[in-house]
């Protein structure tokens, strides 16, 4: 609408009722040129199409405007014909009736293009199966054909089509075209045999004889060239640049094999289009007597081989006419006049009637054999009003036939429209039309219209002539306001008439007719012995149009006129039983020029179409009304009482939204079935606000749907996943069942194992004990001692596996004493055997022996090169073992010195500096004094005779427990070591005693006791134990 809406404002009015000066023609024509201008040929006035023709390709009809088109409402889009089927199809489809489409126009308006482009669409749009589209393609292609037999070029257009055309289509329920029938009308026969300057024939002999293969050109006897047949060069224009016939020739062989025409029915056919050919060719001459005579003429053999009629019966039917007399018949031979005349009468019958056989052939392709109920779209594309310089019998009952469709459009259209006002209760000034049924009357009134009176000549015996049919008019309906001749005619009028004329006001303009021919043209007799010829054609065809059942000249036949006469309200009735739709086409200038708008020609044409009255009476009343279904459907956005859904009736629904929009009482009226609104404005307005209405709408519609379609995901997804999780659950309990009743088994089996596992082993418990025993195992794998000091740390067995874990325990320890014992380097081993030293001398006997026990022993702690050389080269010879620093304490007042203790291989030396302060002899060693608290002194008991000679030794060292081991390995000192509890007397010198009294107290100390002791105490037993972790931390450090 979007699109629609700026057309609208760009290009004119798009639909002429909303045009505001809609009563002058002036403003009618230049929106129509306006829009002609812009390409924008189609225009409505309500639901009538109106189309000019644009005499040039536009790119509006291709499939991907069908599509825009199909199924959109009929106001939501730029108008198009394509617009008008679609809704066409669409009512039909809802409404499930008939409807038919009246395309009119004059010649060259565009009819025949607008019901092809209205095919193509329904082609298209359609639902199709294979089926359909066998039909579809039928109904396509027999256009073509048609139009080859039935169209010709006149001066007015280069397609004109000569015959008048009503097609139904047929739709099944579902809307398929499944179907359908031709009925033709009237075709102009006498241009087979004659046309004006600048007109042809029908299109399909040009089309033979350009674009026929050679075989079959050959075999019809014909050369390829217009100008050879006579029949074809009197327009004397047989080429046109706007007329390919030879690509239409391969067009119009494919459409015939596709509507099933077999190849002796193409034979047929071409061997008849030839035959008129050569027909039209023969030639008479004057014999002695006068008579016409045909000496070896070639074309007659032609035309006897073709037809399959023998030479002289054709000879015969063409120069002699049949007298039926009392008792016998007699043949009369023709003048050269007559025989021509028969001739070209024989060419006309032998085409027309091939014409009704093709369009029966055609019928027979499209016909439906389904008997289920059918519903029609009709297709009315007749001959357009026509006046030309000379206008005969065939341009009458033309005007004619437009004179009848006319009524018929008023009848339905303008009457309606009133009719409709006066339908639905509303009051309204009646507008008057100009009704065209005078000229109706005037032409086929019973006894006294002109039909009659062309009949009754005809009929009548006695001279009747063209002249007396004149004269006869001129008596019978004289005065009448829409019919003059020379003679009635006024002054100023009778210039513009010749003698045999006479001229009918018709609805469309004046035209005058020559009635020179119309007592022939209407008779249209074959000498009764031409038709009997032809019966004995072996021309399948010819055969079939000249039927031996075909009654005599006895009874004259019906005169054309009185045929076209009935087969017109034949075509009325078929159309009053059907909705109308029409399509108004527009010539825009007589020289088939593009982009030329002929004011004048346009205003003429809008005038006899009965466009402005049609406006006028849409626009009279009201200038737009609608179903109130309909009206409600499209505005009900616009008020929030009607949207989504109006409860109540329709009208009561529009009533609401109008109400709503504000709507004045003088812009509308409610009809029984439809609103009326009185202004194009106000419809625009609320056109507009549906137009901004719209967008919010569709987006709220979107987030509706998405959410609708995310909830439903999301629902799917739940109920997938509620599924899943059952499944699941229900395979976990599943699980859990079987496990737990393993489990129930399992432990039952254990609790009789349990109670039973002192018997015998049985079936109750033997795999209770072998789980006991594998536990057992198990743990104690991971139980196993470190070291063989935690041996007793040895897991604990059931009664099973005592005896076995006494074995392993065995095993165990024995393969960790031997790892360890292999793990033991030599030095570690001699470490280890000077620790066993040390404990078998110390081991519970002095206190601080276990604080020496992790203490690592050293080769020696003092170095060689911090004992003086002097010392050394002293010492050399003796071999150096082991030296540590220690204290001494002065024998006489116990002062403490730093001093160096010695042991060699002989002697244990105490060393201050570079000097050996006392050397002891092994030997003269008597024993060594410790005492069982944990202090560590040593007192070192030395043999003394002379009293020079320096006495026992109080030292106090660092190293005690390994300095006494390596003296007592050194010196083999083993016995002479000896832990004492209290006190220790020692020598200072010979015969001099001193006493070191050991005690345990709150501190450490060393001091000279008031009774001259020494006074050693050290801190209590526990107190050394609580500081042991210091101790360890310390050793532990050094050992490192
Ligand atoms: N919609 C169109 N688009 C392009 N060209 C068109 C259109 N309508 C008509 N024409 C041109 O105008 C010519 C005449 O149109 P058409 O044969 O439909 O006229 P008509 O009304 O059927 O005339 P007649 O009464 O003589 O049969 C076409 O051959 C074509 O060249
Ligand atoms: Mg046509």
């Amino acid at each position: 609408m979007e699109a629609s809406l700026t057309a609208r404002d760009r290009v004119g009015i798009q639909d002429f009722v909303l045009l505001d000066a809609y009563t002058s023609e002036s403003a009618f024509l230049d929106n129509l040129r306006k829009r002609f201008h812009e390409n924008l040929i189609y225009t409505y006035i309500g639901t009538l199409l109106v189309s000019v023709n644009p005499y040039k390709e536009l790119d509006i009809y291709s499939k991907k405007q069908m599509d825009t088109y199909m199924g959109v409402n009929f106001f939501e889009l730029p108008p198009h014909i394509y617009a008008l089927a679609d809704n066409v199809f669409r009512s039909m489809q809802s409404e499930f009736n008939n409807h038919f489409i009246l395309i009119s126009g004059e010649s060259g308006a565009g009819k025949t293009e607008a019901s092809k482009k209205i095919l193509q669409f329904y082609a298209v749009s359609c639902p199709s199966t294979k089926l359909l589209n066998n039909v579809r393609d039928r109904l396509l292609l027999s256009n073509p054909v048609l139009e080859a037999f039935g169209n010709a070029k006149t001066l007015k257009n280069d397609n004109s089509s000569r015959f008048g055309k009503y097609m139904d289509i047929q739709f099944d329920h579902q809307g398929g075209a499944v179907g359908g029938h031709i009925l033709s009308y009237l075709l102009e026969k006498s241009r087979v045999v004659h046309q004006n300057h600048g007109e042809r024939n029908f299109h399909i002999f040009y089309q033979l004889v350009e674009g026929g293969e050679e075989d079959l050109l050959r075999w019809l006897g014909l050369q390829r060239n217009c100008q050879h047949y006579r029949y074809l060069v009197q327009g004397d224009c047989a080429k046109v640049s706007s007329i390919n016939d030879k690509s239409d020739w391969k067009t119009v062989q494919k459409a015939l094999s596709v509507i099933e025409f077999g190849d002796s029915d193409i034979e047929h056919l071409f061997g008849i289009i030839a035959s008129v050919l050569h027909l039209g060719n023969i030639k008479f001459e004057a014999d002695v007597r006068g008579y016409a005579s045909l000496n070896n003429n070639q074309e007659m053999h032609w035309v006897s081989k073709l037809l399959g009629i023998p030479t002289q019966v054709l000879q015969q039917g063409l120069t002699h006419r049949k007298i039926e007399a009392k008792t016998e018949e007699v043949f009369s031979p023709f003048s050269v006049d007559h025989a021509v005349y028969a001739r070209d009468a024989l060419a006309k019958a032998i085409y027309g009637r091939t014409f009704n056989w093709l369009v029966n052939k055609i019928n027979e392709s499209l016909v439906n054999k389904d008997s289920s109920r059918k519903t029609v779209i009709g297709l009315l594309d007749i001959y357009g009003f026509e006046v030309f310089n000379v206008n005969s019998f065939e341009q009458f009952c033309i005007n004619y036939c437009n004179e009848k469709l006319q009524q018929l459009f008023i009848q339905l259209t303008l009457k309606s429209e009133q009719e409709e006002y006066e339908m639905e209760g509303i009051e309204w000034e009646p507008v008057p039309f100009f009704n065209n049924k005078i000229i109706c009357d005037l032409v086929e009134e019973k006894h006294r219209g002109i039909i009659s009176l062309l009949d009754e000549e005809c009929l009548r015996p006695g001279e009747a002539t063209d002249l007396t049919f004149l004269e006869k008019m001129e008596e019978k309906i004289s005065g009448h306001p829409h019919f003059v001749t020379h003679k009635l005619a006024d002054q100023k009028t009778r210039k513009t008439l010749e003698r045999g004329d006479f001229r009918l006001l018709h609805y469309a303009g004046e035209v005058t007719y020559c009635v020179v021919g119309f007592l022939d043209k209407n008779n249209d007799l074959l000498y009764k012995n031409g038709k009997e010829v032809m019966r004995q054609s072996k021309n399948a065809i010819i055969k079939h149009c000249f039927p031996s059942t075909e009654p005599d000249s006895k009874r004259r036949p019906e005169t054309v006129v009185t045929q076209f006469k009935s087969s017109l309200v034949s075509l009325t009735e078929i159309l009053m039983s059907k909705e109308p739709w029409y399509v108004r086409c527009i010539k825009p200038n007589e020289a088939k020029q593009p982009g030329r708008f002929d004011d004048v020609l346009v205003r003429h044409q809008m005038k006899y179409l009965g466009l402005m009255e049609h406006l006028r009476v849409r626009r009279a009343g009201f200038a737009y009304r609608r179903k109130y279904e309909l009206f409600l459907q499209r505005y009900k956005p616009l008020c929030p009482e009607t949207w989504p859904n109006w409860k109540g009736t329709a009208a009561e629904g529009v009533q609401c939204l109008i109400k709503h929009l504000g709507y004045k009482p003088n812009e509308y009226k409610m009809g029984r079935t439809k609103i009326f609104i009185r202004h194009p404005r106000t419809l625009f307005a609320t056109e507009d606000a549906f137009q901004v209405c719209k967008h919010k709408l569709a987006t709220s519609i979107q987030a509706k749907y998405k959410g609708y379609r995310a909830k439903g995901d999301y629902l799917k997804q739940r109920e997938a996943a509620t599924k899943i999780e059952t499944c699941w659950r229900g395979l976990l309990a599943r699980k859990e069942r079987e496990k737990r009743a393993w489990a129930v088994k399992v432990i039952q089996k254990f609790i009789k194992g349990f109670m039973t596992r002192n018997q015998p082993v049985c079936v109750d418990n033997s795999e209770y004990l072998a789980y006991v025993r594998q536990n057992y195992l198990t743990r104690l794998r991971d139980n196993l001692p470190k070291t063989v000091v935690e041996k007793d740390s040895w897991l604990t067995p059931p009664p099973i596996m005592q005896e076995v874990s006494q074995l392993l325990k065995k095993l165990y320890i024995r393969h960790m004493v031997r790892k360890y014992v292999r793990g033991i380097t030599p030095q570690r081993k001699a470490q280890l055997l000077l620790k066993a030293q040390t404990s078998a001398m110390f081991k519970g006997k002095k206190e601080n022996y276990p604080f020496s026990v992790c203490r690592p022993f050293m080769d020696t702690r003092i170095g060689a090169g911090d004992i003086s050389i002097k010392v050394l080269q002293m010492i050399r010879h003796e071999h150096i073992k082991y030296s540590v620093p220690v204290v001494k304490y002065d024998r006489n007042g116990f002062r403490p010195r730093l001093r160096q203790l010695i042991f060699t291989q002989e002697a244990a030396y105490l060393v201050e500096d570079a000097k050996i302060k006392q050397r002891i002899d092994y030997i003269s060693l008597k024993g060594v004094s410790v005492s069982n608290l944990s202090d560590n002194f040593l007192i070192l008991h030395v043999t003394c005779d002379d009293i020079k000679q320096k006495g026992d030794l109080v030292l106090q060292c660092d190293y005690l427990f390994e300095a006494l081991t390596k003296l007592s390995l050194i010196g083999n000192q083993q016995n002479s070591i000896k832990v004492v509890q209290g006190s220790v007397r020692f020598d200072i010198q010979p015969g001099r005693e001193g006493i070191v009294d050991f005690k345990s107290g709150q501190e450490s100390m060393v001091y000279r006791a008031k009774n001259g002791h020494l006074m050693v105490v050290r801190i209590y037993k526990n107190q050394v134990q609580m500081m042991l972790p210091v101790i360890w931390d310390d050793v532990a450090a050094k050992y490192e």
